[in-house]
C-alpha cells in the first residue's frame, strides 16, 4: 500500500504532521547516555587546596524501551528490536504503555517503500519505529490534554507520518485516541482503529452510503472488510461481499446479505447497479467494479484511484479513500462496539519479537481479519 503513503503525501494534514516529525523522530534517536560521575573530593595531598569546582549538572538518565525500528527500508530483515529512549509527551500528547499493536498492510509497505518517491520519504524519516495501531494505558499526559488522564485505557490510530506503535511506549496525540471499549481486550482493541476508521471513512465520508442503499464490499474478509460489512449493516444498507471459498461462512456471520466466492464466480456476473462499491482489492477488481455501479453511484477504492475517464463514461463518481486518524469517529466506533453492532476479528496474535512473521503473513493479502502484536500482558 505504497498508495496509502502517496495519499498521505497529498493529504492536507501531511504538511502539519511533517513539521512535527523532526522533533518526534529526533526524540526516538538514541540519546547520548550521561553517567553520574563520582562526587569531587578534596585531595588528601592538599586538604585545603583551591575551592572545589561546582559539580556538573547531571541530566537524568532517560528510561528505555523496546521497539521495532528500521534504519533502512527493505525486506523483513530491516526490522530490529532495539532498546531506545522512551519518548516524552509534548503538549497535546499522551504517553501510552502499549499492550497490543495492530498490524496493517501499510506497515509492510512503509517498510519496503518500493516506489521511488515513497522510498525518499521513508528514508528521510529514518530511523523509524513502525506501527500505526495501539491499545494501551495512558502513563503520562502532556500539557493541555483534557480528554484523558493517567491510567485511562485507550486505543488509537497513529498518524502515518509518525508511526511508533511497535514499541513498549508510544506517543499518541489526543486527537488520535479514544477510550478503549470496555467490552474488548487490549488485543482486540488494537485491531480496530486504522481498519475500522478506513471502513467508516470509505463508506460514509467518501462514498456517502445511506440506509436502504446497496453496497458491494470487495475483499470483505480482511482487516478493513470485516469492519466495512458490519458498519454497512449497522447503517441499514444491503451488503454484498466478496472473499475466497474459506471465508464465505465468515461473510454471512458478519451480516452479508450475499456472499460471493471470487474464486468461483465473477462478481460482475451476479452484481448489477449497486449504489456503492468499497474496493479493498485493487487492480482488475477496481476496473471491473466500475461496471456494477448504477448511474450516479460511487466507487470508493483503497488502492489506486479509479480511472476518471472510465467513471465519466459510466456516469458514476469515484475516489480513493485516504484514511486518517479521527478521535470523534473512533468514539463512534466505540459506541457501536459497546452496542454489539461491530466486533473486531483477530485471527492471529504474535509477540512483538515475531514481527517478521506478522509482516510475512500480512504480505500474503489473504489474512482473515487482523493480526495483532502482543507487547505486554493484559493489565
Ligand atoms: N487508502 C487507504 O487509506 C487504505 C487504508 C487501509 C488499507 N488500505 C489498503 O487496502 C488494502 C486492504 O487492506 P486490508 O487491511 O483489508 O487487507 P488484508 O487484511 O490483507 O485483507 C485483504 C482481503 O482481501 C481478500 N482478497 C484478496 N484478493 C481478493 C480478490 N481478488 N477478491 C476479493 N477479495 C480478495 C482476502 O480474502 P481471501 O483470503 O478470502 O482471498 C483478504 O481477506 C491493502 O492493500 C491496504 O494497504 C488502504
Amino acid at each position: 500500500m505504497m498508495d496509502d503513503l502517496a495519499g498521505a503525501l497529498r493529504a492536507p494534514w501531511m504538511a502539519a504532521v511533517c513539521s512535527c516529525l523532526v522533533g518526534i523522530l529526533s526524540c526516538a534517536a538514541p540519546a547520548a547516555e550521561t553517567r553520574p560521575s563520582e562526587p569531587v573530593q578534596p585531595s588528601e595531598a592538599s586538604p585545603s587546596a583551591a575551592p572545589v569546582a561546582p559539580a556538573p549538572q547531571l541530566e537524568p538518565k532517560r528510561a528505555m524501551m523496546k521497539a521495532i525500528r528500521i534504519h533502512a527500508v527493505g525486506d523483513a530483515d530491516v526490522m530490529q528490536q532495539e532498546e531506545i529512549p522512551r519518548p516524552e509527551p509534548k503538549a497535546g500528547e499522551l504517553l501510552v504503555r502499549v499492550i497490543a499493536a495492530g498490524v496493517n498492510p501499510v506497515d509492510a509497505k512503509m517498510r519496503q517503500a518500493t516506489r521511488k518517491d515513497l522510498r525518499a520519504l521513508m528514508e528521510s524519516r529514518l530511523p523509524f519505529v513502525l506501527g500505526l495501531d495501539v491499545a494501551g494505558v495512558v502513563t503520562q499526559v502532556g500539557e493541555g490534554v483534557s480528554r484523558f488522564k493517567q491510567g485511562d485505557a485507550v486505543y488509537a490510530f497513529l498518524d502515518q507520518a509518525r508511526g511508533g506503535g511497535y514499541a513498549e511506549y508510544a506517543i499518541v496525540k489526543e486527537g488520535e485516541a479514544a477510550l478503549k471499549p470496555a467490552s474488548l481486550s487490549f488485543k482486540e482493541a488494537a485491531a480496530v482503529p486504522l481498519a475500522g476508521l478506513t471502513a467508516w471513512q470509505g463508506l460514509f465520508e467518501t462514498a456517502s452510503l445511506e440506509k436502504g442503499q446497496t453496497v458491494l464490499i470487495q475483499g470483505a474478509s480482511g482487516g478493513v472488510g470485516v469492519f466495512a460489512v458490519q458498519l454497512a449493516k449497522a447503517r441499514g444498507a444491503r451488503v454484498l461481499a466478496t472473499a475466497s471459498t474459506r471465508n464465505q461462512e465468515l461473510l454471512r456471520e458478519l451480516g452479508a446479505d450475499l456472499a460471493i466466492d471470487y474464486t468461483r464466480t465473477s462478481f460482475d456476473r451476479v452484481v448489477r447497479n449497486v449504489d456503492v462499491v468499497l474496493d479493498n482489492v485493487g487492480g482488475d477488481t477496481t476496473k471491473r467494479s466500475i461496471d456494477v455501479v448504477r448511474r450516479g453511484g460511487f466507487l470508493a477504492t483503497l488502492l489506486e484511484a479509479p480511472d476518471a475517464e472510465a467513471l465519466k463514461k459510466r456516469g458514476i463518481q469515484g475516489a480513493r479513500v485516504q484514511a486518517h486518524p479521527d478521535a470523534a469517529t473512533l468514539e463512534k466506533m466505540t459506541a457501536l462496539i459497546e452496542e454489539k453492532k461491530v466486533r473486531p476479528l483477530v485471527s492471529e496474535t504474535l509477540p512483538l519479537s515475531e514481527v517478521r512473521t506478522a509482516h510475512e503473513m500480512i504480505a500474503t493479502r489473504h489474512t482473515r481479519g487482523k493480526i495483532v502484536l502482543v507487547v505486554a500482558e493484559e493489565p
